[in-house]
């Protein structure tokens, strides 16, 4: 199978590039168009809505559309300028420079951004993810990678800013990158869809998840937990003494020639509580890298 081609919905070239850092083995093509919609909503969520279906009125049905909205808030100007951030003033240069001039004599700078992604897949089911990064805005810029606002962000626990700390940090901590991986974590069904198809695994995602599972030493200890194709299992967690029933879920996505995806979830309380391990892979079942999420589970 192909890898998964998306198009995200957006005129910012710097997202379109983070994003297919950000989700590995997509190719992530700039939408072209005329006639881009306002933004007129009052929610991140519902401007990223709009563009992904404004995408979609461009292109039709039948592909994924991705469409982000996101943010700078600053504590100190209630939330400012939010929703507005991309119309604040030309990005770069003028919007730093203004939203310092606000923050001129202010001691309390706390900010966050916030970024919404809305994820329409071919058959138009809509899968979201959001994240969001903690800090505070600097005195002054400094740094020359990221894009916009990061010369003057600097991230909670941190003391330089984004700008400085650059883009490899930003691909793995960015409010961008952990929507991208929400929306991964979202997404696991309609990718089991798109590799083996409704009903079934094909022959190559059956191998690479049997080369996987008898790969190496982690995979081979979570292998006895896991079912080894698309779908779940009841299983048991055990804390403090109380077994608690569980479900362990497995997906699998071929989304390159050569890489594939391992999704492995295990989650308890009702499905409250979740652990996810993505496995970015090779098709001989190796594992590449792997990036967890949620809280692990109790052990016995
Ligand atoms: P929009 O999502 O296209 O409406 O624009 C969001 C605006 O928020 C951008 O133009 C930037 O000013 C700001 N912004 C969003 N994400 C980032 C980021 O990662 N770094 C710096 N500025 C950002």
């Amino acid at each position: 199978m192909d890898g998964i081609r998306a198009t995200l919905c957006s005129r910012n070239a710097h997202k379109a590039r983070e994003l297919e850092r950000l989700l590995p083995g997509w190719t992530i093509e700039p939408l072209e168009a005329e006639g881009w919609p306002e933004e007129t909503s009052t929610t991140y969520v519902e401007n990223a809505r709009a563009k992904a279906q404004f995408g979609r009125e461009v292109l039709g049905a039948g592909s994924w559309l991705i469409g982000e909205d996101s943010g700078l808030e600053v504590e100190a100007l209630d939330g400012r300028p939010g929703i507005e951030s991309a119309r604040y003033a030309p990005e770069g240069a003028p919007a730093i420079a203004k939203l310092l001039e606000e923050l001129a004599g202010v001691h309390e700078r706390a900010a966050r951004y916030v970024s919404e992604l809305v994820c329409l897949t071919p058959e138009g089911d809509e899968v979201r993810g959001s994240g969001t990064l903690v800090g505070r805005i600097a005195e002054e810029p400094s740094g020359s990678e990221g894009f916009g606002y990061d010369p003057v962000f600097v991230p909670e626990g941190e003391e330089r800013t984004v700008a400085q700390l650059g883009d490899a940090w930003k691909e793995r901590n960015s409010h961008r990158a952990r929507a991208a991986r929400a929306l991964l974590a979202a997404l696991g069904g309609a990718l089991v869809l798109v590799a083996a198809g409704c009903g079934g695994m094909d022959r190559d995602t059956k191998q690479v998840l049997n080369a996987f599972f008898a790969g190496g030493p982690v995979a081979r200890a979570l292998g006895a937990r896991f079912p080894h194709k698309p779908g779940t299992l009841p299983c048991v967690l055990h804390d403090k003494g109380v077994t608690l029933q569980a479900t362990c879920a497995t997906d699998i996505s071929l989304v390159k020639p050569a890489r594939a995806v391992v999704t492995l979830t295990e989650a308890w309380n009702h499905g409250a509580q979740a652990h996810t391990w993505f496995f970015f892979i090779r098709r001989d079942g190796t594992v590449q890298s792997v990036i967890q999420e949620g809280r692990p589970a109790p052990r016995r």
